[in-house]
This record gives structure tokens, C-alpha cells and sequence, in this order.
């Protein structure tokens, strides 16, 4: 097994590795540590099955089923259909899993750990998922801005108007049973990754509404200045997919945005997603 490191500060490439075998503890231990050092790691050329891809997503803690149900796996419902194939008149998956920025599951009280997504068709061109290093994003804030994000909190919320309206409607208004499991929650604006801890700015685009506390103005003035500074390209890795392709990202220290609204109508497009839980941010 090779690592090769893809972006400035984070993302790299695992070489040599085939997820549909077993694993030994050494080779997980070699994983785990590439994981933490890189953030986001990318395994190519896998030929894998709905359990195999469970398998390895199970490698990096218990699986759980993603809020919209009307988009789980026919068969294996920890697995999120995200796909623009329409068969007989119905969308096989979620045709947009999110063309903002966001940390996913960080509107929960127990935000996602980590998530996998698998290119099981992917286009020639374009439907790149692009990534942000929220870690390298913080260790670079200035000492006073560090300062006074201590102790703040902000509330993430998936029923927002503005993500309704940035994904064109393909989502679809959330249920009642929906809104329920997703009531608005508070998080840390800087949280810490548990295993390594390396701190990171918490709050994303696509899900943080408000920082807690604070007068509308001063919110909104300090969300888009710390949206802006974790959005440099910097701090960013456009990753360029092939079929075959499994990603594996730690959602405390990551934000990513898919690219899938800039595709021509008719491109076929099927990953597979698990969503692995988390604990309470600190
Ligand atoms: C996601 O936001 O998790 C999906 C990313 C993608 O489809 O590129």
C-alpha cells in the first residue's frame, strides 16, 4: 500500500489496495493513520459490491441511514442513492446529495464522523467533488480571530430556504416525520477532531444559519467572513472522479460541495454514499 498526497494540505491517494479483501489490523492501522493525517482519501480502481462498501464504511465506525428514505438503497438502506439516472419516469437517487458547502449530518445534535462515497458511474468530465480543509482553514486564522470565536456557537438547520433554493428544488420539501428528526441544533463554530486534536472551523454554507448570540448583522457579517476564509483556494482540492473511485472523509475537519448542477441534462451520474455516525462536537 502507497499513500501519495493529492492536495497542498490534504487529500491523498491510497495505491495498491484492494477494498473487496479482507483487511488486516496492520493494513487498518496504516489506514487510520493516512486518514488522520490526510482527511479525505481516495482508493481507485475498486470493483465493489453494496456489502463490501458497507464493509469498509463500518471500518470507520456504525453506519446510519440518511434522513430522506425515499432515497435509500432498495436493498441496503444504509446505502443513499445519489444519482441523475431517471428509470421509467423516477429518479433512481438523489439527483443533488448537496452543490453547497457543508459538513454532512452537521444539522444533528450528533453530526456524521465520517462518509464514503463510491463512483459506481461516473461521466467523462465534470461532477467533481470539491473539498475544504476547515483544519488548515483555522490553524491559519489570525490569533485575534481565533480569540474571539472561543466559546461561540452556531445553529445548523436542513430545512433552510436558501439550500431549498440553490439545489433547484431537487431535494423536495422535507417531511413532517423529516422535520421532526432534524430539529435545529448548536454546535461549536471551532470544534476538535477527538483522535487527533487538531481543531477546525465548524460552521458551513449549505447548514449553519446563525451564530449564536449575536444581532443578525454581526451573524451574517461573521459567517461570510469565515465562509470566505476557508473557501481560498488555499485550503481547497477539486477531486476528479473515475468509476471505481471510493472516498472516505472526516467530517470534523472537512467541508465538501458536489458539482453535479453544472452537468448537461442527461448525464449519467450513480454513487453510492454511507454515512457513518458521530459524537456531540467539542
Ligand atoms: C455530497 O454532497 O455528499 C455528494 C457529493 C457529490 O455527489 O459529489
Amino acid at each position: 500500500m502507497r499513500i501519495e498526497r493529492l492536495g497542498e494540505t490534504f487529500v491523498a491517494r491510497v495505491h495498491d489496495l484492494d477494498l473487496s479483501q479482507p483487511l488486516d489490523n496492520e493494513t487498518y492501522a496504516a489506514l487510520d493513520k493516512a486518514w488522520f493525517e490526510n482527511r479525505v482519501l481516495a482508493f481507485s480502481d475498486q470493483t465493489l459490491t453494496e456489502p463490501q462498501l458497507m464493509a469498509i464504511s463500518s471500518h470507520f465506525g456504525p453506519l446510519e441511514k440518511h434522513v430522506l428514505e425515499n432515497f435509500h438503497h432498495n436493498a441496503y438502506p444504509e446505502i443513499l442513492m445519489i444519482s441523475t439516472v431517471v428509470e421509467d419516469d423516477k429518479p433512481i437517487g438523489l439527483a443533488d446529495a448537496g452543490s453547497y458547502w457543508h459538513s454532512d449530518v452537521s444539522y444533528k445534535a450528533e453530526p456524521s464522523r465520517a462518509s464514503t462515497l463510491y463512483g459506481v458511474e461516473v461521466p467523462e468530465a465534470g461532477g467533481d467533488t470539491l473539498f475544504c480543509d476547515t483544519a488548515a482553514a483555522y490553524d491559519a486564522l489570525s490569533d485575534e480571530m481565533k480569540t474571539r470565536l472561543e466559546g461561540l456557537k452556531a445553529a445548523h438547520n436542513y430545512d433552510q430556504r436558501e439550500l431549498q433554493a440553490s439545489t433547484k428544488g431537487i431535494r423536495g420539501e422535507l417531511t413532517t416525520a423529516q422535520k421532526d428528526q432534524t430539529p435545529e441544533v448548536l454546535h461549536p463554530v471551532v470544534r476538535t477532531q477527538p483522535e487527533t486534536g487538531r481543531r477546525s472551523i465548524f460552521v458551513n454554507p449549505g447548514f449553519t444559519v446563525r451564530i449564536d448570540g449575536l444581532a443578525e448583522d454581526a451573524s451574517t457579517a461573521l459567517l461570510g467572513e469565515l465562509f470566505a476564509h476557508c473557501l481560498e483556494d488555499r485550503f481547497c482540492y477539486r477531486y476528479q472522479w473515475q468509476k471505481g473511485d471510493l472516498l472516505a472523509w472526516d467530517n470534523a475537519v472537512t467541508m465538501h460541495r458536489a458539482t453535479v448542477l453544472d452537468l448537461a441534462p442527461g448525464t449519467r451520474r450513480t454513487m453510492w454514499r454511507t454515512i457513518i455516525s458521530g459524537d456531540a462536537p467539542i
